[in-house]
C-alpha cells in the first residue's frame, strides 16, 4: 500500500520535473527584487505589530496610515456629481488637464507657455513621463543618444533610461564626507560631458539624498548646459515637497527657461496631489513655435499609442479639477504645505532624539537640512538589512529613509533602532 503510493508519487514529481524542462521559459534566470518596491513586500510578509515601512517613497498622516487630499476627494464629489462617461481620452489624455500642468510646472507667466509652444501629453505618473522622454529624445534628439544622471539617483532612472535607448553615464552628486552635494564634482563632471549630451536633473527635493543645489547654484548649472550645449531634462517628481511651495520648487524649471534653455520635464500628481494608484503626470517639451509644437506634438503620439494607447482618465480628471478651480486649488496648495511641514517636524524630532536624547555616535545634522520626502541617513548596507531582520524597521539598502513613514508613534522606536544599529548592539 505504502510502496504503491510512494511509487505514484514519484513518477508523478518525475512527470512534473519533466514538463519542467520542457518549458520554453525553464532557461528564464529569476531577477532581484526591485530595490524599493521590493522593500514594500518585505515589509507586508512581516507580521511584528512594532514594523515600520520607510522605503517607498508615499505619504502617510501623523497616524502612519495612506492620505487622501481633502482637495482630492472634493474633486472626486464634483467628477463623480456630474457623472462623466468612460470613453477612451485622446492618446495625449485631457487637453484641459495637460494644459494646467504645465502651467503649474512653467508659471502662469511663462514666454513658451504663453507663445502656445509647450507641447504637454498626459502619462502614466512621473515614471511614464520620463520614459516617454527618454523614448523621444532617443528618436527626435538629434546631438546625442547620451543622458547624465547624478550619482546617486532614483534607482528606477538607470533601467528606464536604458529600455529608452540611451546610453547612461553618471555626473557626481553626492559627497560623503560632507553628506552635501559635491558642487565641484557636478561641475566638473558636466563640463567633460560631450557637447550635446543630455543632462537630468531633479528639479526639486532630490531624490535619493534630499539634497538640493541652492538658487545660485542653479545658475552656475544652467550657465555650464549653456556652454557645453548640453540638453536639461527635468524629473520634478516633488513639486512642493521640497520647499511646501508649488511656485519656489519650481525654481529651477523657470530659471532654465528664462535663461533661453529648452527644457523637457516630467511631472507626477502622485506625491503632490496623494494619487500614487491613479497614476497621472505629465511629460513636456518647449519648442519654438506652434507649428513645431504641432509637429512634436504628433511624434508624441506615435510613441504613446503603440506603448499603451491613451492614458487612464479618472486621476487626470480630478488634477484638472483641482489646478481649474480657484478654491479648491487654493485648498489644495494648503495641504501640500502641511504635507512638507508634517515630514519638517519629524526631521526635527528625529534629529533632537538621536543627537540630544540617545547621544547617537555621529553627526546627524543632514536629518535637518536635507528636503523633502526622504534623508539619506549614512546607514550602511549592513546596518538597514540588521533594522529589517532585528527590528522590523525597512528601508532601502542605501539608508535612505521615507521620512513621511514617521510619526509621533513610531518615531521614538525607529531612532532607538537606528541608535542600536549604529552601536552594533542590536
Ligand atoms: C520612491 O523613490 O520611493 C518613489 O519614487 C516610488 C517609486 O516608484 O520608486
Amino acid at each position: 500500500m505504502l510502496a504503491s503510493s510512494l511509487a505514484r508519487r514519484s513518477v508523478a514529481a518525475l512527470n512534473k520535473n519533466a514538463s519542467r524542462s520542457l518549458s520554453v521559459w525553464s532557461a528564464v534566470p529569476a531577477g532581484p527584487p526591485d530595490p524599493i518596491l521590493g522593500v514594500t513586500e518585505a515589509f507586508k510578509a512581516d507580521k511584528d505589530p512594532k514594523k515600520i515601512n520607510l522605503g517607498v517613497g508615499a505619504y502617510r498622516d501623523g497616524n502612519g496610515k495612506p492620505y487622501i487630499l481633502p482637495s482630492v476627494q472634493k474633486a472626486e464629489e464634483i467628477i463623480n456629481a456630474s457623472k462623466p462617461d468612460k470613453e477612451y481620452l485622446g492618446i495625449t489624455g485631457l487637453p484641459e488637464f495637460t494644459q494646467r500642468a504645465a502651467r503649474l510646472a512653467y508659471g502662469a507667466e511663462s514666454v513658451p507657455l504663453n507663445q502656445g509652444a509647450i507641447s504637454t501629453t498626459q502619462s502614466i505618473s512621473g515614471t511614464g513621463a520620463l520614459r516617454i522622454g527618454g523614448a523621444f529624445l532617443a528618436r527626435h534628439y538629434p546631438k546625442s543618444k547620451i543622458i547624465y544622471l547624478p550619482t546617486p539617483t532614483w534607482g528606477n532612472h538607470i533601467p528606464l533610461f536604458q529600455d529608452s535607448g540611451l546610453e547612461v553615464r553618471g555626473y557626481r552628486y553626492f559627497d560623503k564626507s560632507t553628506v552635501g552635494l559635491d558642487f565641484e564634482g557636478l561641475k566638473a563632471d558636466l563640463l567633460a560631458a560631450p557637447e550635446g549630451s543630455i543632462v537630468l536633473l531633479h528639479a526639486c527635493a532630490h531624490n535619493p539624498t534630499g539634497i538640493d543645489p541652492t538658487q545660485e547654484q542653479w545658475v552656475a548649472v544652467s550657465n555650464i548646459v549653456k556652454e557645453k550645449k548640453l540638453f536639461p531634462f527635468f524629473d520634478m517628481a516633488y513639486q512642493g515637497f521640497a520647499s511646501g511651495s508649488t511656485d519656489r520648487d519650481a525654481y529651477a524649471v523657470r530659471l532654465f527657461v528664462k535663461e533661453g534653455h529648452q527644457v523637457a520635464v516630467a511631472q507626477s500628481f502622485a506625491k503632490n496631489m496623494g494619487l500614487y494608484g491613479e497614476r497621472v503626470g505629465a511629460f513636456s517639451l518647449t519648442t519654438a513655435d506652434p507649428d513645431e509644437k504641432a509637429r512634436v506634438d504628433s511624434q508624441l503620439k506615435i510613441i504613446i499609442r503603440p506603448m499603451y494607447s491613451n492614458p487612464p482618465s479618472h486621476g487626470a480628471r480630478i488634477a484638472n479639477t483641482i489646478l481649474g478651480n480657484e478654491v479648491l486649488y487654493t485648498q489644495w496648495t494648503g495641504e501640500v504645505k502641511g504635507m512638507a511641514d508634517r515630514i519638517i517636524s519629524m526631521r526635527e524630532k528625529l534629529y533632537n532624539l538621536l543627537t540630544h536624547d540617545l547621544k547617537t555616535p555621529g553627526e546627524w545634522g543632514h536629518i535637518k537640512s536635507q528636503i523633502g520626502m526622504f534623508s539619506f541617513t549614512g546607514l550602511t548596507a549592513p546596518q538597514t538589512k540588521v533594522l529589517a531582520e532585528k527590528a522590523h524597521v525597512y528601508m532601502t539598502s542605501n539608508g535612505r529613509i521615507s521620512m513621511a513613514g514617521l510619526n509621533g508613534s513610531n518615531v521614538e522606536y525607529f531612532a532607538q533602532s537606528v541608535d542600536a544599529a549604529v552601536r552594533g548592539n542590536i
